[in-house]
This record gives structure tokens, sequence and C-alpha cells, in this order.
């Protein structure tokens, strides 16, 4: 090391990031994390690396020990991301699934999970929705869910509803979430009439351009629909069959992967990105 070169100098110089998954080729987050390091002149390098499925952790510690600073962990290894940490923070810890990782310089390596945060970030302050007293229905009881449950409940829903095609699944959700606030689970024929002020789709149905099978009659036209997937010129098939039946505020997912992206930045680099002109410039692409 040059004498007089402090440790923050010396985490400035191209410092090396990635998101790892598979397949991963198509992931947002090289240009939305060079587009991080643009507006605040940091100097850091960001890939996109698709891993094998069956050697996530060997190939984990190759990346730590050529140096890599931290990583975006997405589908599908959230799980095995969570069992490499050394130390998890507590909302990484409930919601069992890992999307930061960051590789200290004594070799430890710690997990946090930002999707939860990026979705109420982008909900609450992109697009002023109240969670508050409100009732919420969340479709799909997988990771997508799992991972969005505690910050969720943490800002004090009238309710929340976890509705599933696997309803064990479902409820294995609600019980284990049940001391952050109250949590429901049915199925999407148990749902009757009731109505919902947000409406999130947590579920993979749209990776097959297919939806939810939810009631015609859930939506009302005051519910807020959004869909935790993104299509960035059209709708999403999920929103586009809310707004056939009345849905006005419907909002899809990029906002949530351009904020949980910012909370990783934030994370490893400890500076806070201006998102509103990042969504944009990837809206216009
Ligand atoms: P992820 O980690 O992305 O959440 P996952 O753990 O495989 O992925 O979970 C996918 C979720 O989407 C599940 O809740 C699944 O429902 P089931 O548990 O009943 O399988 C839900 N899902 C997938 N395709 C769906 C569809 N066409 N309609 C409704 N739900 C669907």
């Amino acid at each position: 090391m040059a004498a007089g070169v402090t440790a923050d100098a010396r985490a400035d110089m191209n410092d090396r990031y990635a998101v790892v998954g598979n397949p991963v080729a198509h992931s947002l987050s090289p240009k939305i994390h060079r587009m991080f390091a643009e507006q605040t002149a940091q100097q850091i390098s960001y890939e996109a690396i698709e891993l094998p499925i069956d050697d996530f952790a060997g190939r984990i510690r190759e990346l730590q020990d050529q140096g890599i600073k931290g990583l975006n962990v997405t589908v599908p290894f959230k799980q095995q991301a969570w069992e490499i940490c050394d130390a998890r923070a507590p909302r990484a810890e409930t919601a069992g699934a890992v999307n930061t990782l960051v590789f200290k310089q004594d070799g430890e390596i710690l997990g946090d999970n930002t999707d939860g945060a990026g979705l109420v970030r982008d909900l609450t302050i992109n697009h002023h929705s109240q969670i508050r007293h409100r009732n919420i229905l969340i479709m799909g009881a997988g990771g997508a869910t799992r991972g969005v449950l505690e910050p969720l409940l943490a800002l004090e829903p009238k309710s929340l509803t976890i509705v599933n095609r696997t309803i064990d699944k479902a409820e294995n959700l609600a019980r284990i979430f049940q001391s952050f606030g109250e949590i429901n689970s049915c199925g999407y024929d148990h749902l009757g009439k009731q109505k919902f002020d947000l409406i999130i789709n947590a579920t993979a149905a749209g990776l097959n351009d297919e939806i939810p099978p939810l009631a015609d009659s859930v939506p009302g036209s005051h519910s807020i629909c959004y869909d935790m997937m993104y299509r960035l010129n059209a709708p999403t098939a999920f929103l586009r069959w809310a707004q056939t039946r009345g849905a006005t505020r419907v909002f899809d997912g990029l906002g949530m992967l351009v904020e949980q992206a910012a909370e990783s930045f934030f994370i490893w680099r400890g500076v806070r990105v201006e998102t509103a002109a990042v969504i944009a410039s990837l809206r216009q692409v």
C-alpha cells in the first residue's frame, strides 16, 4: 500500500461488485449500479456472474479469494446465500433469504436482505401509498413473499393476508411471522367478498405471462395493485388484468428493483443515491 493512502481512499480504488444468479444475463443490476456509481462518483466495477446451480458455496469462496467486496444474490440462490453467511442483519435472519453479501477484510461474510426495504420505499415514497391501518393482500408464499413480510408488517397494516394456491405454504408463512403483526392466510377460493387497499403480486406466475387465480371481484377501484415483476415498456399481465377490473393505481416492480439496489449500494459504500432519476432513465430505454 502506498504511504499515506487511508483505508477509505483504498476502498475507492475500483472495488469489485457483482450480481450472481442463474440465469443472470438479463439482470438490470449492472446497469443500475453503474448509474449509482456515476451519480455518486464512486470508482467501482459491477458485473453479472452466472453461477452453476450445484456449486454456489464453492464459487462464492473463489470470488472472495479474488477480492470481491460485495455481491447481490438473485434467483435461485438467496436461501443458499443465507446459509453461507457468518453473520446476518435481523431483517435477513427472519426472511431466511439473503440478497446482499458483504465480504469483510478479515474474511467474514455478512448477509442482508434489502428486498423488503426496496418494496416499502417504492410503495410509500415513490408511489405515496399508505400501509399503516390498511388491508393488504399478498399473493404467493415463496421466497419473494417471505423476504418482504417483516418490513411490511413493521408499518402496522390493519391486516395482511397471504393467499396461495398451495394453502399449506401460506399457513406456514403466517405462522412464522405471526409475532410481527396481524397476519392471515388462505386459498384463492376463500377470499370471499373482502376488499383490499393494496394487492401485491409476489407469485412467479408472470414468468409465464400467467396471472394468479384471483376472483374478478377482489380488486376494487380504490385498490392499489402492485406487481413485484416488471416490464419496461408495457404493464405486466397482472396489472393489465387489474386495470380491466377497475384498478386505477397499478405499479410494477421496477421501482422496487432500483430501491433494493440502492439499499445494497448504501450497505457497501455508505452513500445514499437519488433513485428517481435512475428509475426514469430505465423506463426511457
Ligand atoms: P419465489 O422465490 O420467486 O417466490 P417460489 O419460492 O418458487 O419463487 O414461489 C413461487 C410462488 O408463486 C408460489 O407461491 C407459487 O404458488 P404455489 O406455492 O401454489 O406453487 C406461486 N405461483 C407460481 N405460478 C403461479 C400461478 N400461475 N398462479 C398462482 N401462483 C403461482
